[in-house]
């Protein structure tokens, strides 16, 4: 798939920092099991939020495309697509290598972090 070269820099930028943050996350959990921890997932969420935290869902970064909501979105929706992208049977590059970069453990909490959003939480810059 053909990306302009500032986005593929400011993506590989945000892989690599979801990188650095989830190795160390690693080390913390251990052996994964399944089940998500919405609590864990607020703490993994920080690369997510500069495309999925736009408002109108429309990331402007480094160019105005859109980001589907997920804020709100089902937890087992979330999971399988993170999977999909994982797997390759969704094919969006981004989401692909942000998606392999997670383990099944990051999955669950991500998703279960999601699915406890509403437009209305407090704390829900990150829709
Ligand atoms: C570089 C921008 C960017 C980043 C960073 C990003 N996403 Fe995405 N995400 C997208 C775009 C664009 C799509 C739509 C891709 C497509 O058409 O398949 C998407 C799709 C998704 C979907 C599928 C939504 C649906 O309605 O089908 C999920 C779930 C998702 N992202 C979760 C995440 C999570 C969790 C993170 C952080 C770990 C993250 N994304 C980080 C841009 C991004």
């Amino acid at each position: 798939m053909m990306k302009r070269p500032e986005f593929r820099t400011a993506a590989l930028g945000l892989i690599w920092l979801a990188a650095s943050q989830l190795s160390v996350t690693a080390h913390a959990v251990g052996v994964a099991d399944a089940a998500g921890n919405a609590q864990a997932g607020a703490g993994k969420v920080a690369m997510c939020i500069g495309c999925h935290g736009i408002e109108g869902y429309r990331a402007a970064f480094p160019e105005v495309y859109r980001v589907p909501m997920i804020g709100g979105q089902n937890a087992k929706y979330i999971e399988i697509a993170l999977h999909d992208y994982k797997k390759g049977n969704r094919k969006y590059a981004t989401m692909r290598a942000i998606a392999t970069s997670l383990s099944d453990q990051d999955i669950a909490d991500i998703a279960a972090y999601y699915a406890a959003q509403a437009p209305s939480s407090r704390n829900n810059p990150d829709k």
